[in-house]
């Protein structure tokens, strides 16, 4: 099988590079790769890569994912997240190839306290989150085999994440403000990237489960109560906090004013890709407790 990957330095696209190289031939790319294009604002380029290459499964864990830039970076915004997968999608069905891709819960208007499922009405609060909604429908009109995955909160022991600015503030301040009423469930990019390979496997000798899927890890929380088992699990493990015991206070989102309005309930009902995939997804803690203990092993 060969899979070409795009958006390969990406939280996702990293561990991506790990997850799917067991498949077969892997070509990752990102967008400063040079024998092949992979710069998705290179629609020309995207599609004579797919041209040149003719794989059997793209993944595409490329993204616009500034979301308070793109409230004013409509454009570039508009090209990365729905014109590019479109492009990609109409080249996958020329060649046959699956087309695997990501969207998010912004496409929601995060009403209620209900988890989402998949075919629930859409309804994005800003550009970030309806750029990515007509990504998804190009994918889903283009006729190409294909499995969207909408996920949440992803965090990455590589790079800046919630968790790792959590206990960089805890460290500096003495008191601290995180929004309580916003709700979903921290997923990481591990297990976005593990799941994927999952089911490529399965879509592979399965047509029939091609389709959008919600994939997040198993739980909810707030980003109130995110930090505060943070900042726990750190003062357990003995790591030094400036922060006073009573020194995380909860806020409302109303009181951390951004350009990009937040979807309040972000939780996403994962029944169909469980049952689809016959797969189980871990509690939102274990890939957090993984993570932090990845970051500061020598410190634990
Ligand atoms: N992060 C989240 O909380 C979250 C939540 C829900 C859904 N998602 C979705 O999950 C997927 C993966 O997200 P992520 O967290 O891995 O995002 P990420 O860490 O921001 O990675 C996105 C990648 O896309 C690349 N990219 C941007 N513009 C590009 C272009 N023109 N050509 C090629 N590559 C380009 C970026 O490269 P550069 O570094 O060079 O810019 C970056 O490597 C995305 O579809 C995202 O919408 C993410």
């Amino acid at each position: 099988m060969k899979i070409l990957l795009l958006g390969k330095n990406g939280q996702v696209g990293w561990e991506l590079q790990r997850s799917l190289a067991p498949l077969g031939e892997l070509i990752a790319l990102d967008r400063h790769s040079k024998t092949y294009c992979g710069d998705l604002g290179n629609l020309n380029g995207i599609v004579k890569t797919v041209e040149d290459l003719q794989p059997n499964v793209i993944v595409n864990a490329a993204a616009y994912t500034a979301v308070d830039k793109a409230e004013t970076d409509i454009e570039t915004a508009d090209l990365i997240n729905a014109q590019a997968p479109k492009v990609l999608a109409d080249a996958a069905r020329a060649c046959g190839a699956w087309l695997v891709h990501y969207s998010t819960d912004y496409v929601f208007d995060g009403s209620g306290d209900h988890a989402w499922r998949e075919d629930d009405v859409t309804g994005p609060l800003g550009v970030y989150g309806q750029t990515k909604l007509a990504g998804e429908r190009a994918i889903q009109k283009s006729g190409a085999l294909h499995l969207i995955f909408r996920t949440s909160w992803v965090y990455a022991a590589r790079g800046n994440n919630f968790a790792k600015t959590m206990l960089r503030l805890a460290g500096e301040r003495e008191q601290l403000s995180v929004i309580n009423d916003q709700v979903g469930s921290p997923t990481g990019a591990e297990l976005l990237a593990d799941v994927t390979a999952h089911a490529i496997r399965t879509a592979c000798c399965r047509e029939d489960v091609a389709g959008l899927y919600h994939l997040v890890a198993d739980g909810e929380t707030s980003w109130f109560e995110y930090a505060d088992y943070v900042l726990n699990f750190a003062r357990d493990a003995g790591i030094p906090l400036k922060l006073a015991t009573d020194g995380l206070r909860a806020i409302p989102t109303c009181q951390y004013p951004t350009p990009a309005r937040r979807p309040l309930n972000s939780r996403l009902n994962t029944e169909k890709l469980k049952t689809a995939f016959d797969l189980c997804l871990p509690k939102w803690q274990s890939g957090v407790e993984r993570m932090l203990t990845e970051i500061y092993g020598k410190q634990l």
